[in-house]
């Protein structure tokens, strides 16, 4: 990892503790996003292993999945494909429950968002137990996604969700824990 990348990002994300609930360091990236160049040194780092790799989607889990993805996608040229939380969208989907470090809930895909065989990155913010993202791998896989990797600013490693997808058979990126 290059260190200043780090420190520029360790800088740029608050910790709210006991945030939503007693207990949890809520890592906070409004701040980083907030930041211009913390945001534009985000985004550059997360593309740029995938430059010539052809990928056809982004999917963004909501909701801080959106902006990452949304920007990754436009630099990237490829179409964007949202992750939502349940009773969001509005054809035919695929649902999937979940937990995540601090609640329950459930996320839906439209079934028709990807075609079977296209190349997906899979974005969030942050990857805590994994559970999030477990589920959205299982969603995109359904529907027959070729899963290149799942890349999140932050990693929190004691919580074990980089081991859980990558025993999925998912490459993993993270850019700070
Ligand atoms: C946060 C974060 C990830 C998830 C990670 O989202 O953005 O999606 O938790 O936790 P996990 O690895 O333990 O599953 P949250 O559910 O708080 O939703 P939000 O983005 O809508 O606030
Ligand atoms: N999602 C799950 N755990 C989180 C944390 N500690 N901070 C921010 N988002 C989270």
């Amino acid at each position: 990892m290059n260190t200043s990348l780090e420190q520029t990002l360790l800088g740029a994300i608050r910790t709210i503790p006991d945030y939503p609930r007693p207990g949890v360091m809520f890592r906070d990236i409004t701040t980083l996003l907030g930041n211009a160049r913390a945001f534009r040194r985000t985004i550059d780092e997360l593309v740029h292993p995938y430059a010539g790799a052809k990928i056809d989607q982004v999917a963004g889990i909501e909701a801080r999945g959106f902006i990452l993805g949304g920007a990754i996608a436009h630099q990237m040229s490829a179409g964007f494909v949202p992750i939502r939380k349940k009773g969001k969208l509005p054809h035919e989907t695929v649902r999937i429950a979940y937990s995540l470090e601090y609640g329950l809930d459930e996320m839906e895909m439209h079934k028709d968002a990807v075609r079977a065989g296209e190349k997906v990155i899979l974005v969030d913010d942050l990857i805590a137990t994994g559970g999030t993202a477990e589920a959205a791998v299982k969603l995109l896989r359904q529907i027959g996604a070729d899963i290149v990797a799942a890349c999140f600013i932050v990693d929190l490693p004691d919580l074990g969700g980089r081991k859980k997808l990558e025993a999925l058979g998912v490459d993993v990126r993270t850019l700070i824990a």
